[in-house]
């Protein structure tokens, strides 16, 4: 169909008085005009759409439990938002960094437990981190270990699925969000958020790129002291200067060195079922770790150790014990995967 007969559809019901069919064809409309890239058109006439019902639904009394259709759009627009909504029981003790980055966080967390000692003394206290770094060197990591140390609930914010979905709703929807977190003490976590940058890039409306990024920055300096937003990217330089510029701390989770390889075998060998078949592994495995990331690592381990479970003659002594040679093997293995992606 085309706008013009879109359009003479909403005449013939609204002359008709048919609120149903009227909306409806409304709908219809807006969807095509976001499938020809007229954003902004159909952005206006959602925007018109909804307030006519919540004007409608404010009314009368309000049903419960059969949303509106049009009500049921708005919180699916929301959760896509969120990705999801967590506790967390991680603490210190699962993260591996370098120690300047453990001393700041742990500074983080003292503030935060101080904080209203800290506002007495009219001292404020630093509530927006950036963590970035390499895939898989404990961004996502370091952000559940904040929230288990603080006890705090946190709001996961995909910023890279809003962006390349719906830019539309989302300067709105954000600062639900922010509004949301604030309320319930929560911390937001933005994941992706370089996504942002890449706005630039994509077939989409500029000025409503232009409109997310002020939202943000509007967002970040009327933030509540008691609120934490936790932002992460693996590709910094994405970053807008006057983004990067609103962050208390911008922390670097790096690819680990030799003493942090060396922390991460323990903790995944923490309970002790598990020894290696030679004593100094580490000279053995570290040509092959070297650049590797923490999860690349990690991972590799875990393959070795269930493939060397697999082998029959390992179960003596209740020890399962790892072939350092297999080991080695998958870490070539993940390097070579790594160049190909
Ligand atoms: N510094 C670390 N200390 C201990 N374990 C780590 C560390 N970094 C990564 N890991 C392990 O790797 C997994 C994946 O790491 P995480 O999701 O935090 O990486 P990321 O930096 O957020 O990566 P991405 O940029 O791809 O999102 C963690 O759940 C953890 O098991
Ligand atoms: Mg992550």
């Amino acid at each position: 169909m085309t706008q013009i007969n879109y359009i003479k559809e909403l005449v013939k019901y609204g002359l008709e008085n048919d609120q149903e069919k009227f909306k409806s064809a409304l709908n219809e409309l807006i969807e095509y005009a976001k499938q020809t890239k007229k954003t902004n058109y159909a952005l206006q006439l959602q925007s018109i759409l909804k307030d006519a019902i919540r004007n409608e639904q404010n009314r009368g009394p309000k049903l419960v439990g059969s949303p509106s259709y049009f009500t049921r759009i708005e919180d699916r627009e929301l959760n896509e938002l969120i990705l999801e909504k967590i506790t967390s029981e991680y603490k210190f003790k699962n993260l591996i960094a370098g120690k300047d980055v453990l001393e700041q966080l742990e500074y983080f967390i003292k503030e935060h437990k101080s904080k209203d000692m800290l506002n007495n003394l009219r001292l404020s206290v630093s509530n927006k981190i950036l963590f970035y770094g390499p895939s898989g060197c404990g961004k996502t990591l370091a952000s559940y270990v904040l929230a288990g140390e603080l006890e705090k609930m946190m709001y996961v914010i995909n910023l890279g699925a809003i962006v390349s979905s719906k830019l539309g709703e989302t300067s709105k929807n954000l600062a639900k969000v922010f509004r949301q977190a604030t309320v319930e003490d929560s911390i937001i976590f933005i994941d992706e958020f370089d996504s942002l940058g890449k706005i630039r890039d994509y077939d989409q409306d500029h000025g409503e790129m232009k409109r997310i990024v002020n939202t943000i920055l509007q967002l970040f300096d009327y933030l509540h002291q008691n609120s934490i937003i936790i932002a992460a990217t693996n590709q910094i330089e994405m970053i807008d200067n006057a983004l990067l510029r609103r962050f208390d701390l911008k922390i670097k989770l790096d690819l680990p060195n030799q003493k942090q390889i060396k922390e991460l075998i323990s903790l995944i060998l923490m309970n002790g079922q598990f020894t290696f078949d030679r004593k100094n592994v580490l000279s053995t495995i570290l040509k092959e770790a070297k650049g590797l990331s923490y999860y690349s690592i990690q991972k590799s381990l875990i393959g070795a150790i269930k493939r060397s479970i697999f082998d029959t003659n390992n179960n003596e002594n209740n020890s399962i014990i790892i072939k350092t040679s297999i080991w080695k093997e998958l870490l070539k293995l993940e390097r070579e995967q790594i160049k190909l992606s």
